[in-house]
């Protein structure tokens, strides 16, 4: 089970990263430009969205199967927070993933809000760059590659 939801989360993070990157440049881009917001700049960035939101969803399933839950609950917060990779596994990607993926999400829901072409674009781009960025500066990348 545990190695199975592993695998999913470890190749789905390639479709979230890679979609995140196509729609926040595609958004500056077209904010750039200044040219019109089309359906297949809503498809882009929803797709996106959909891709994180399951990430999300595999990712809290991960925390929940994962056999090193019991060595953090016998270790309690103060040494989970002294275990670096305990830390970066239960705590930090967790939570700045969880803080991204609200961002990605008050991106698209802003973008909805406004009829203006550069103000969608601007929200989209904006805020899905910032999560990109929050996103890859907490991957456990030793493991990922390994
Ligand atoms: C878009 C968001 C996310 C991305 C791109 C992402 C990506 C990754 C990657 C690449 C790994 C390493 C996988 C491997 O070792 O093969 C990982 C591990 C992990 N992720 Fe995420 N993740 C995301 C969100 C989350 C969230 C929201 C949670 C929990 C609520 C979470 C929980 C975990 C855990 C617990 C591990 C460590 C698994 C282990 O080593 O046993 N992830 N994540």
């Amino acid at each position: 089970m545990y190695q199975n939801v592993l695998d999913l989360h470890s190749y789905w993070a390639f479709g979230v990263l890679g979609l995140l990157l196509i729609a926040a440049i595609n958004a500056l881009s077209g904010l750039g430009s200044k040219r019109a917001f089309t359906p297949r700049d809503r498809q882009i960035s929803m797709v996106a969205l959909i891709f994180s939101h399951i990430q999300l969803v595999v990712g809290i399933i991960l925390v929940i199967v994962n056999p090193q839950l019991e060595i953090a609950k016998v270790a309690g917060m103060g040494g989970v927070m002294k275990d670096p990779h305990l830390r970066l596994i239960f705590v930090e990607h967790p939570l700045i993933n969880i803080i991204a993926i609200t961002l990605i999400t008050i991106g698209w829901s802003k973008h909805k809000k406004t009829a203006e072409d550069a103000k969608k674009f601007k929200s989209i781009g904006y805020m899905y760059a910032i999560a990109l960025v929050l996103l890859l500066s907490r991957i456990p990348w030793g493991q990922w590659f390994s």
